[in-house]
């Protein structure tokens, strides 16, 4: 199985870094784990399809719980934010249906396919309307510290390792799929808090 922490897709680190950046590179991320489960078959399908789940899960609950509450102190942003809550909500409804159904199922790369575009789709509208009033309207130290916040959600689903080291790091991601996603807005409000008492 390729590394996904390769180029693009590794977060990037450093003190200039801000949370839109790593949103940026978490969309790249999921778009390429969505070529990865397409492209796996039986039991490797299934493996990468439960790492896009977590993905999915870490992403949209970081956006949820921090950045578009943020967005919508904007001014004039409730319209931009209630379309792409009402999306993530419809990918979550599909992505549910896919995973009940499981990997192996019957139409399962059709639903994968319209649930990727969902999700693109979703990502794209995020970079265009909501990310650039961010960076336009928050203070820059603010996005930075923000970063933070996305980081701690990380850390409810660790990237799955290297071939070698998995059985080390097997039982943290292992759990219900979407377990992570309360797992990650735990961490998050933790995060969150701790940012706003700097
Ligand atoms: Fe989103
Ligand atoms: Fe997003």
């Amino acid at each position: 199985m390729p590394d996904p922490r390769t180029a693009d897709t590794a977060l990037p680190e450093g003190a200039d870094v801000d949370v839109v950046d790593l949103l940026l590179t978490q969309h790249a991320r999921i778009e390429e784990q969505f070529l990865l489960v397409i492209g796996a078959s039986g039991k490797e399908r299934q493996q990468a399809f439960d790492d896009l789940v977590r993905l999915l899960a870490v992403h949209e609950t970081a956006e949820e719980e921090v950045v578009h509450p943020l967005s919508r102190t904007l001014g004039d942003s409730d319209g931009i934010v209630d379309d792409r809550l009402e999306e993530e909500r419809q990918a979550k409804e599909m992505l549910r249906t896919l995973l009940e159904a499981g990997a192996g199922s019957d139409g399962f790369e059709a639903s994968l396919l319209l649930l990727r575009n969902a999700v693109l789709t979703h990502a794209r509208y995020e970079e265009r309307y909501e990310f650039p009033q961010l960076r336009a309207k928050v203070p820059a130290d603010q996005l930075r510290r923000l970063a933070g916040v996305v980081r701690a959600a990380e850390a409810a689903a660790p990237t799955r390792p290297h071939p070698g080291i998995e059985s080390a790091t097997a039982n943290i991601v292992a759990g219900p799929e979407l377990a992570v996603a309360d797992r990650a807005r735990d961490l998050i409000r933790d995060a969150a808090r701790r940012a706003e008492a700097k």
